[in-house]
């Protein structure tokens, strides 16, 4: 084969006997058509130089290799392919030899499996984690792993797509060595020496001996099936993973990399492959926001919390995980102790389960400390208010902030709905004002709305997405409206899940259309989780201000008429008997739906579930629409993000925008224009939604950077 000059991303060098191959390709490695032209060019020029007695491969920077690479997924393939590089580096007639440090996952680890021997540093991680991508391992990873270290470890490797840390891998004989040192190039050097002292001959991997108990590495695939078929609801990539393994194990390896590369490329083609990693560059993009490019965050190291209930102690534990110091402030004494109280229970759980220990909880909680009075506040850099969501208390508590806290201190608020730009104004300070929506529970939800008011500077948007960083949230950048992003989409698929429920569909078919949609509950279900008490409240304040000829729909305020607020009151859309959580069809709720059918004149008609999907789907489309459009969102795949983070939207669909791409978007503007034949003020299309159809475009062509 003629090859062109090795490419400058994967250099060459000779020391002593040894050529050592180093990929350099940044930020991560990973392993472009350069990378790979590279690598065959190093092999093929290691065996034709015969001074050449090993081959090192090492990775430039702070990783060994990070895998394929993601971006060429989806176009057409350039050669070489990765399976082909592999087979020349396991085929090359001199020891190879792979020095992993940092990250050595997906293709990366393929590489070192197809070396002849590995040596990994601490802080190096190695996996295969192509299931998260919706793929498996393409370039001989559920081949070799298998042989190397058995069915077991390997279905247990592939199917988790977890990392491990050298020293596990050297324990199941993943890696041969554990380097002392962090000095990558130095121990693998070292290494490669040893080797040809020991005149250590060529070992492939596909000769490895693991899989010999035929058997009992059978019975690992066949437990693994029965697991995945279980657990991996909807996801199309993990069975295959057991298919290509059990095929490790059934036939001779080239057989094996055969059938491994036709259910790769079926993965390849799959929509969820396309919806995850979408996921996987969304959530990067989302930490790009302008002002994180303008402006330095400022200092992070005391903060502060106004408000001790759910939300105050949730963002209380969730700093204190984050290893910071946390000052909480609350009405009174009582309250107080109910707080502290509520971060202990956290913690106490938690030393229940046996994932923290006594010791542990009492450093976490050392760091926090408690008053009535604002001025302990004085000295912190960032105060989180989450006080109850009434915009006068808001106010107040804003007014003694800007009392006590010292210049330049970040003052946010946690509100759901209210008005920030309203709350900034009535200050001294308003450029220091932000919002930071957190979700319940607040120390588990990955999602940080970052609600941007009009006057807030550029540095107090950056120190929210540095905390953001600090307490391992998602942030996403969002502007000041009723329900910022997240919520105010809830609003409106809420509603459509209403509308649906009045015209004829049960609550439980609903939830159960939206399970099989890939949600982890339905909106009922949520419902009765939060407490039907919360947004029944929400209802009434805004009574006043609602459109009086929008379709209104009573079943939830008749259910909490009667006090059945969902799971904390034993009965709310579902029966909850005996502090059951997995709630039962309730035939009173079914009759009291009925009742409200009739009052609305409404004669019921029955929907499939897959109508149900498409009403769902198309109000929270429309409205995402709305927001991209508004400028709340930046860009469509924010709007996926929130979903996807705070609402559990499927990952693998990629969140509701990247879903209506697929789905097509002149069919989502049919569909409402065709629902809005019944309720107009309900389906009015977005402005957004018909220029793009328009066009000819969609919403993908509007996530460039932000
Ligand atoms: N291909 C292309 N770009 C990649 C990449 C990859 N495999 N992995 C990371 N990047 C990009 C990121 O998008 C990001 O780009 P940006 O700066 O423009 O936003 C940049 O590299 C840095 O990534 P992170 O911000 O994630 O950096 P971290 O240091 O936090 O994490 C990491 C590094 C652990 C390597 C993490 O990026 C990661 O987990 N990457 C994906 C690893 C993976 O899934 N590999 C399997 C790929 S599929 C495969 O190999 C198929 C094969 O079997 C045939
Ligand atoms: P909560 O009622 O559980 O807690 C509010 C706490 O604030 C109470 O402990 C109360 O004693 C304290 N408080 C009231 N006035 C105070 C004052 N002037 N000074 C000091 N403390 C005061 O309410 P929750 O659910 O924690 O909500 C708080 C805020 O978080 C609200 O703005 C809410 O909209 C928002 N939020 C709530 C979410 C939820 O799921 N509960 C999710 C995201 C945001």
């Amino acid at each position: 084969m003629t090859l062109p000059p090795s490419a400058d991303v994967v250099t060459r060098e000779l020391h002593g006997k040894v050529l050592l191959v180093t990929i350099d390709h940044a930020p991560v490695n990973a392993l472009s058509a350069d990378v790979r032209r590279g690598l065959l060019a190093a092999i093929d020029a290691a065996e034709a130089e015969p001074a050449v007695e090993a081959v090192l491969i090492v990775g430039a920077g702070r990783n060994f290799i990070a895998g394929a690479d993601i971006r060429e997924f989806g176009k057409p393939p350039v050669p070489p392919s990765l399976p082909d590089v592999y087979n020349r580096i396991e085929a090359c007639a001199k020891p190879v030899i792979a020095a992993l440090h940092g990250a050595a996952l997906g293709g990366g680890l393929e590489v070192a499996l197809a070396a002849h021997y590995r040596i990994a540093v601490d802080g190096a991680k190695l996996g295969l984690p192509e299931v998260q991508l919706g793929l498996l391992p393409g370039a001989g990873g559920t081949q070799r792993t298998p042989r190397l270290i058995g069915a077991p470890a390997a279905l247990d490797l592939i199917l988790s797509g977890r990392h491990a840390s050298a020293k596990e891998a050297l324990g199941f004989g993943l890696i041969d060595r554990r380097g002392a040192s962090g000095d990558i190039f130095a121990e693998g050097l070292a290494y490669v020496h040893e080797l040809l002292a020991a005149q250590a001959p060529v070992r492939r991997t596909r000769d490895a001996t693991a899989l010999s108990e035929r058997a009992a590495s059978l019975a690992a695939v066949a437990k693994a099936r029965e697991e995945t078929a279980r657990k991996a609801r909807g996801l199309f990539s993990p069975l295959k993973v057991v298919d290509a393994v059990e095929a490790a194990i059934e036939q001779p390896f080239d057989e094996g990399l055969k059938l491994e590369r036709k259910l790769f490329l079926q993965c390849l083609d799959s929509p969820q492959r396309a919806g995850l990693i979408h996921a996987f560059f969304a959530e990067r993009e989302v930490l790009k926001a302008p002002e994180t490019r303008e402006a330095k965050p400022r200092a992070l190291d005391a903060l502060g919390v106004v408000g001790g209930g759910t939300m105050g102690a949730g963002i209380a534990v969730a700093v204190l995980d984050a290893g910071l110091p946390v000052t909480m402030i609350e009405r009174d004494e009582a309250s107080l102790a109910r707080g502290r109280a509520h971060i202990e229970k956290v913690y106490d759980g938690l030393i229940a389960k046996g994932r923290l220990t006594a010791e542990k909880k009492a450093a976490l909680m050392a760091r926090w400390s408690g008053s009535t009075s604002y001025d302990a506040l004085a000295q912190a850099d960032l105060v989180i208010e989450a006080v109850f969501e009434d915009l006068d208390v808001k106010k107040a508590v804003f007014a003694e902030l800007d009392r006590v806290c010292k210049p330049g201190a970040v003052l946010a608020t946690n509100t759901s709905y209210l008005d920030i730009d309203a709350i900034a104004a009535s200050i001294s300070r308003p450029a220091d004002v932000i919002g930071l929506h957190f979700f319940s529970p607040a120390n588990i939800m990955k999602l940080l709305e970052v609600v941007v008011p009009k006057q807030v500077s550029a540095d107090v948007v950056a120190t929210a997405f540095e905390l953001a960083k600090k307490l391992r949230k998602t942030p996403v950048r969002a502007g000041v409206c009723d329900g910022f992003i997240g919520n105010r989409l809830l609003a409106v698929y809420r509603a459509a899940a209403d509308a649906l429920m009045e015209d004829g569909a049960s609550p439980y078919q609903i939830d159960a259309a939206v399970r099989a949609f890939g949600f982890p509950m339905g909106p009922f279900q949520v419902v009765d989780l939060a407490g039907g008490d919360i947004g029944w409240a929400a209802r009434k304040r805004r009574a006043a201000k609602r459109d009086p000829n929008a379709r209104y729909v009573q079943i939830a305020d008749r259910l909490c008429e009667r006090g059945w607020f969902g799971q904390k009151t034993g009965r709310g859309f579902y029966l909850y008997p005996e502090g059951s959580r997995g709630g039962l069809p309730d035939p009173e709720v079914e009759a009291i739906i009925d009742a409200e059918r009739e009052r609305a004149g409404i004669t019921p008609r029955s929907f499939s579930d897959e109508e149900i999907m498409r009403r769902y789907m198309a109000a929270m489309i429309n409205e995402g629409a709305n927001v991209v459009h508004e400028g709340i969102a930046l860009r469509p795949l924010d709007v996926d993000v929130t979903l996807l983070y705070g609402y559990g939207f499927p990952r693998y669909r990629g969140g509701p925008m990247k879903y209506a791409d697929g789905v097509g978007l002149a069919t989502i503007l049919a569909d409402i224009r065709e629902f809005a034949k019944e309720d107009p003020l309900f389906w009015r299309p977005s402005p957004l939604l018909i220029e793009l159809v328009e066009r000819g475009a969609d919403f993908a062509s509007l996530n460039t950077t932000a």
